[in-house]
């Protein structure tokens, strides 16, 4: 494309309205431009209140950290710094929208890598000043919830369970900005855990997942493992609450390769002939207690009456009701043996569950789009000024009511499909 000479800024800039077809001139009433850099993704889209995707693009550094053993994060702030006009050129170009024709700029500021987060914030603050928009500062794990929603209408009040590289939560998602947190995992995430073991089978060296994620090449490798190689009892069973934890149960399978290594005589980094029942039975380990902790989520939804029976056309015909409804988002999410695991409990607790596709479940710019348009139509956190707002590395997820969980003493009956 030529680069035309901007009417707005009277500069040469690609973001000019001559660079744009005349229908994409009409005004939507609300689109939003999303920007996403908060770990290793630079992501961008230009997303309106009608659900539309007018434009997005995605750069992973994914292959780039599989090879130094996990993301540095100088590194990732590097490739942040070096992709993110490209990929934000992109998604504005193809979207046919000029940027004078925004509504806002929704960009991620907390939780994740301050040095990414960086990048993406004072982008975006360029991009605010120059271009006269408000900015919507949006929490990155919100954004994992709500994505749902731009796919169905759904409405309030859902449970959702994020599951991602550095988070794994359980909320009742109440309103776009009203999040109850009935628990968390107390040590590391499960996307972390299963790109350990991942690494400590050293699969990246294998042709078939060289470029896939830790948690990619574990589903990929456990198709052809036995899941029931090794048992390892559930985490947490004795704690009546929605808590995860999933560092013993890494640490479990980081063991049990050390003694195969042994058993075979072979080096740590060579490959385990039981590679892929390590593989099968860690991810069906990791799958259960993430089934375990939600039963006792979905039992106190409905003890405490916190998910009405559906009513919208997602309730499944059939004999029974449907009870509320179970949303599973976050990279680790779009794990196909995972969300049948899942499937198979919210089927037993006569629940239905909905799961955005894989490339919307792991980072990318079209669900902080999303939350902007959200918070846009909600009137919440919109900044005209946005001179004093900060990124935040840690950030706080909702509130927490996991006491009011542990102390309703929730006892789990054994479920029909999981084992
Ligand atoms: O949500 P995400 O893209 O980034 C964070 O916000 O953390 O999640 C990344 C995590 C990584 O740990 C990756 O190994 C995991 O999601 N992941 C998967 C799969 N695809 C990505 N885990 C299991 N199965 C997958 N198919
Ligand atoms: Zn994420």
């Amino acid at each position: 494309m030529n680069i035309k000479l901007c009417y707005f800024c009277k500069k040469f800039c690609v973001f000019s309205k001559r660079n744009f077809s005349v229908q994409s001139m009409v005004k939507y009433q609300r689109v939003v431009l999303g920007i996403e850099t908060s770990c290793d993704e630079t992501g961008a889209a230009v997303v309106d209140e009608n659900r539309k995707i007018h434009g997005e693009a995605l750069f992973s550094q994914k292959e780039i950290h599989l090879r130094t053993g996990g993301i540095i994060p100088s590194v990732a702030r590097q490739l942040h710094k070096e992709k993110i006009d490209h990929v934000v050129t992109k998604a504005v170009l193809s979207s046919g929208i000029s940027l004078h024709d925004i509504s806002a700029i929704a960009t991620t500021v907390k939780p994740g890598l301050a040095l990414c987060l960086e990048v993406g914030l004072s982008y975006s603050l360029n991009l605010v000043k120059h271009f006269k928009k408000p900015l919507i500062p949006i929490h990155h794990m919100e954004a994992h919830a709500l994505t749902i929603r731009l796919l169905h209408q759904l409405e309030f009040p859902f449970l959702v369970l994020l599951i991602s590289g550095g988070h794994c939560i359980l909320s009742v998602v109440n309103g776009v900005t009203d999040f109850l947190l009935l628990g968390q995992s107390l040590d590391e995430s499960p996307g972390e855990a299963l790109d350990k073991v991942a690494r400590r089978l050293s699969l990246s060296k294998q042709a078939e997942c060289s470029s896939m994620s830790g948690g990619e090449s574990i589903e990929y490798l456990a198709q052809f493992g036995d899941k029931k190689f090794t048992k390892q009892n559930p985490p947490m069973a004795q704690y009546q609450d929605c808590n995860f934890s999933f560092s013993g149960l890494r640490s479990h399978y980081e063991r049990l390769i050390e003694m195969q290594e042994n058993k075979e005589g072979i080096q740590k980094g060579e490959m385990l002939s039981c590679a892929a029942d390590i593989a099968s039975s860690f991810q069906h380990s990791v799958a259960h207690h993430l089934a375990k902790r939600t039963q006792r989520a979905i039992l106190f939804c409905k003890k405490e009456g916190l998910l009405p029976p559906l009513k919208t056309s997602l309730a499944v015909p059939g004999l029974h009701t449907r009870y509320g409804l179970k949303v599973v988002s976050g990279g680790v999410g779009s794990n196909q043996y995972i969300r049948q695991v899942l499937q198979n409990l919210t089927d037993d607790m006569n629940m239905s569950l909905l799961c955005p596709p894989p490339q919307l479940c792991t980072d990318n710019g079209v669900m902080i789009a999303w939350n902007g348009v959200e918070r846009l139509c909600a009137g919440a956190g919109v900044l005209k000024n946005a001179h004093n707002i900060r990124y935040e590395p840690r950030a706080l997820f909702g509130t927490d009511i996991s006491e009011r969980v542990q102390k309703s003493t929730i006892k789990l009956p054994p479920l029909k499909n999981i084992k």
